[in-house]
């Protein structure tokens, strides 16, 4: 079958080249946005005048009839339909005739591609919105749950400070909270339609823009034409988003892998969502976890690629723009997937507050709280960091906890000091007393909850 651009050539695509061009493969995931599209541009056509009624109305109920022969996998696409636009066009001129072949009346693939992109991902964006919703919401269940479960708090991997489960639960919520807005962002700045830019320069035909844009739940038409074709800022900013997301997700699913160790055995991660060996007939391994950290490279990978793609790329269309929609579908599957087994892993997860209790005697936790006490004794906050590292050491020596030393042992470190100066350090003291605004103590924790709350539930009001 010849392409239905070939008029002006003489010779058929070399079959190897045929198969190279082709987009077909993957743009067929497109199919409903494209017919969209092209039922919204015959009807705008129709209205201006530039197609009778006639011809759109046979348009339209043709592209309904593939719609669900496409569904029905009547319709099975090959190499010599191209890619979906050329596929479906094709179709519906061998159904219909002259009316078919007046469909693509101003406008083009290169204005036709970028808009079947834009409703697929602002359809694909509010169905991940949804699934970030959903692990904001099993994260806030789980952070009410733990909101004072005294757990270690790490810096380098070193025990640092205590904090509650809950509080570290909801230092993760921020970071989903901010990837929602950051995806909100990105769909209201994709919310422009390209329809009728054309090849880049715009049409002779009294086109309606607005009207189209209208119809297909667009704010508007996109302002220039050229840039419409040329543009896939908001495909680079939508992997961006997703890479930003990924990358959270994987610091979470590594801090999964080394609490379910031995070493750690702060959570037994569900048997539903760990795998064995097959050799080793004692294993569980937390493979759902480490394939979670390890999806997040290969969603760099997809943002990667169309940033390179897109580099040096002069204006307008070039085939290289081809390239840009396997690394979108990728990087939303898995990100969906990502979301939906995170959100589900870490709803299946308990904490072993036993291992965790012991864990809490080591490291010295209540360090800094000692050099708190100290400083609010009028010792400067600087020698009182001095002289609590040095009560470490003494500690180290003795092989005893800060709160063994006796009124000897701290006179002896600093004679300014004495062991009532050192004040309540039990662990929940120390959990207690950090109540400033976004700290760790339970009060303020439970703060934090409520305002997540409360955030959450206006996301999902405007949702
Ligand atoms: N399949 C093409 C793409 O995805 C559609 C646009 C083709 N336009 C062109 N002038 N070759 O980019």
């Amino acid at each position: 079958m010849a392409a239905l651009w070939s008029g002006r050539f003489e010779k058929d695509m070399d079959a190897l080249v045929k198969k190279f061009n082709a987009s077909v493969f993957f743009d067929q995931r497109m199919y409903n946005e494209d017919i969209n599209g092209s039922i919204a541009h015959a009807r705008m056509l129709a209205k201006q005048g530039i197609i009778s009624e006639e011809d759109r109305d046979q348009i339209i109920s043709g592209l309904e009839k593939i719609r669900g022969e496409i569904e029905s996998g009547e319709i099975v696409f090959n190499v010599d339909d191209e890619d979906i636009h050329m596929g479906i066009e094709g179709r519906l001129t061998q159904d219909i005739g002259d009316a078919g072949k007046r469909l693509h009346t101003a406008r083009s693939r290169n204005d036709q591609c970028q808009v079947d992109g834009r409703l697929y991902l602002k359809k694909e964006i509010k169905a991940i919105l949804k699934d970030l919703i959903d692990l904001e919401s099993v994260i806030l269940e789980k952070a009410e749950n733990y909101k004072d479960t005294i757990t270690v708090g790490f810096t380098h991997i070193q025990h640092a400070q205590p904090i509650t489960l809950g509080f570290m639960m909801m230092a993760y919520f921020q970071m989903f909270k901010r990837d929602i807005e950051r995806l909100q962002d990105c769909l209201d700045r994709m919310d422009y339609c390209p329809l009728g830019a054309c090849a880049l320069a715009g049409t002779t035909f009294p086109i309606d823009r607005a009207q189209t844009a209208e119809e297909l739940g667009f704010k508007a038409p996109t302002e220039n034409a050229m840039d419409s074709v040329s543009d896939r800022d908001y495909m680079l900013e939508f992997l961006s988003d997703a890479s930003i997301s990924m990358m959270h997700i994987s610091r979470w699913a590594e801090e999964f892998v080394w609490w379910n160790s031995s070493e750690f055995s702060y959570i037994a991660i569900d048997d539903s969502f760990c795998t064995g060996s097959s050799i080793m007939p004692q294993k569980k391994n937390p493979d759902m976890a480490e394939l979670l950290r390890g999806k997040s490279g290969r969603v760099y990978g997809d943002m990667m690629q169309l940033f390179t793609v897109m580099k040096g790329t002069p204006l307008a269309y070039n085939k290289d723009f081809q390239e840009d929609k396997e690394g979108v579908f990728d990087a939303v599957d898995t990100w969906k997937i990502s979301l939906e087994i995170f959100g589900k892993m870490l709803e299946k997860t308990e904490f072993r507050r036993d291992k965790i209790e012991n864990a809490l005697k080591v490291g010295f936790l209540n360090a800094t709280d000692i050099a708190e006490h100290l400083a609010q004794n009028g010792i400067p906050f600087r020698e009182a960091h001095n002289i609590v590292g040095r009560m470490v050491k003494l500690c180290e020596n003795k092989g005893c906890q800060l709160e063994d030393l006796t009124d000897e042992d701290v006179r002896s470190v600093d004679p300014r000091v004495t062991e009532e100066m050192l004040g309540d350090i039990s662990i929940e003291a120390c959990i207690n007393a950090r109540k400033s605004f976004g700290g760790t103590a339970p009060s303020e924790v439970e703060r934090q909850i409520k305002v997540g709350r409360d955030w959450l539930e206006s996301v999902k009001a405007g949702e």
